[in-house]
């Protein structure tokens, strides 16, 4: 799978055992972050640019990392077709995927153990969305204004 990447300021020590993680298993991941720390920045533009990669279908999913996790979902839910999840454990990682079809999913590197993250990451990337009347509530969502 195809898996845009970003996090803000501080996080690198999960940036960097996300990035691990997700290369062993062999998924392909476009890290956005520019690569320079740089501590008055802001999440919000890291998560346009994950989005951006989302809906231009250069990506198929997105992971976004802040310290709380909550800015980013904010911000990546702004978009039409991006459904966001902060997900604090893989229960919730797994039904964001089977009954939301969640296709990005944020992690809060102050608020998470590496140990939630990781598996809260592999529930997301390995469950299926159900379809039937779950796509019809995504429908609804999608024409809410
Ligand atoms: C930035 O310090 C912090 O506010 C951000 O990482 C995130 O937690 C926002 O929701």
């Amino acid at each position: 799978m195809i898996i845009a990447f970003a996090c803000d300021h501080g996080w690198f020590p999960v940036r960097e055992k996300i990035l691990e993680h997700l290369k062993n298993m062999w998924h392909e991941v476009i890290d956005v972050w520019p690569q320079n720390e740089e501590p008055l920045d802001d999440f919000p533009d890291y998560a346009k640019l994950v989005c951006e990669e989302i809906l231009n279908w250069k990506s198929e999913r997105g992971v976004l990392v802040c310290g709380t996790g909550v800015g980013m979902s904010i911000a990546a839910n702004k978009y039409t077709w991006i459904r966001a999840v902060l997900a604090y454990n893989p229960e919730i990682a797994k039904i964001s995927r089977s009954h939301n079809d969640a296709n990005v999913i944020c992690f809060g590197a102050r608020t998470m153990s590496i140990d939630d993250v990781l598996s809260s990451l592999d529930a997301f990337l390995e469950t299926e969305f159900l379809w039937g009347k779950y796509e019809r509530r995504n429908e609804k969502i999608d024409c809410l204004c």
